[in-house]
């Protein structure tokens, strides 16, 4: 089958469309013809070496796909399967996503809403599950929060708006975005948008609360945040940490987490055991699925590619220009 493969790790030259073994799908594993996958972040850092797949997970790019069942493994087909050869899925993967099959357990595995296209589909996975767990679920997200979300356009943080929105409309969400991209996010009904090339977004967070501070923070950059997103957060906020986009060590003043009784939370979906994501996803399409079925989310997506062309995927999001998702299409 095609696929994405690597002749080293580093820049997007690496990337080449290879010839490799169709995978075959085990216990409680679904194999999936792939339709279409997406580019995420993390991609780009397993391309440069610094991301590897878990264990026992495909070496292959991508961790999501969406397209149709091909077959099923042990377990999954004798099991109350609820997928059957030829329904349209969509799925988490560990690794995987950038060729024309890719296997999924079967608990990470969703029927498409009927709504939907596969490119849309191919975009839910890994930022609306990560937006999802992270800022609702682990940061115990209420009705009535204030979040601040971090990251323009991006995809996780386009799932994070429209994921904060739709299950609690009377949140208040502020968003931080580069100069090009503040009235798109404007756009997406957010409450407030912080222009984080020109405005110091601690300074801003204190006037808009009046000096309150936000419940929750979504981050991705890591290090180079730490000491802004503390000052911004309310007395019992909660942080969480996604991503290290702006370094890995800071300095942290302990007294004024402790006194205010502030949470910071690390968390990656990948990495998590094959039960926990399952749970997490059964979470997942119970709460939020319904609001892509009823039209109330839909994936943004910015550009789309044929498989063939992923460099140029990686390129585009490594420029920054994309809004929403990139999407890989496979003819
Ligand atoms: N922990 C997990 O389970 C998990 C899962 C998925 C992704 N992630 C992480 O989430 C992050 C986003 O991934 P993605 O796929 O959504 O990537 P993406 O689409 O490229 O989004 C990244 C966004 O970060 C914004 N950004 C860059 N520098 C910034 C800064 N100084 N302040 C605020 N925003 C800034 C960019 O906005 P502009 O273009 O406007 O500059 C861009 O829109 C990555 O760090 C990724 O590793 C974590």
């Amino acid at each position: 089958m095609k696929a994405i493969s690597l002749k080293g790790f580093g820049g997007v030259e690496n990337l080449f469309l290879d010839d490799i073994e169709k995978p075959v799908p085990g216990p409680d594993q679904i194999l999936i013809k792939v339709h279409a996958s997406s580019v995420n972040r993390p991609d780009i850092v397993q391309r440069e070496g610094n991301y590897p797949p878990p264990k026992g997970d495909s070496e292959v790019l991508g961790l999501e796909v969406a397209g149709t069942v091909e077959a099923l493994g042990d377990g999954a087909s004798d099991g109350p399967s609820r997928h059957r050869v030829g329904d349209r899925v969509f799925a988490l993967v560990g690794g995987g996503g950038y060729a024309e099959y890719a296997v999924a357990y079967e608990g990470h595995v969703m029927p498409i809403p009927e709504n939907l296209s596969f490119a849309q589909a191919a975009c839910i996975c890994e930022t609306y599950i990560t937006a999802y767990l992270n800022a609702v679920v682990l940061a115990e997200a209420k009705a009535e929060d204030t979040f601040l979300l971090h990251g323009g356009g991006g995809g996780v943080n386009t799932a994070s708006i429209q994921v904060c929105k739709a299950l609690f409309p009377e949140s208040t969400v502020i968003v931080t975005a580069s100069s090009g991209k503040v009235e798109r996010v404007k756009a997406l009904g957010v409450d407030h948008v912080i222009d984080y090339k020109t405005q110091s977004f601690a300074d801003e967070i204190k006037t808009l609360t009046g000096g309150r501070g936000v419940d929750v923070i979504l981050d991705h950059i890591g290090a180079a945040y730490l000491k802004d997103n503390m000052k911004c957060l309310a007395l019992s906020g909660r942080l969480v940490i996604i991503g290290l986009m702006g370094g890995i060590k800071a300095e942290l003043n302990l007294a004024t987490m402790m006194v205010k009784r502030q949470k910071i939370i690390g968390s990656v979906l990948r990495s998590r055991p094959v039960p926990e994501k399952s749970a997490i996803i059964a979470d997942f399409e119970s709460t939020v699925m319904p609001f892509f079925a009823n039209g109330t989310i839909a994936p943004l997506i910015s550009d789309v590619f044929p498989l063939s062309q992923a460099a140029d995927a990686h390129r585009a999001m490594e420029q920054g220009t994309h809004f929403g998702k990139i999407v890989l299409e496979f003819q």
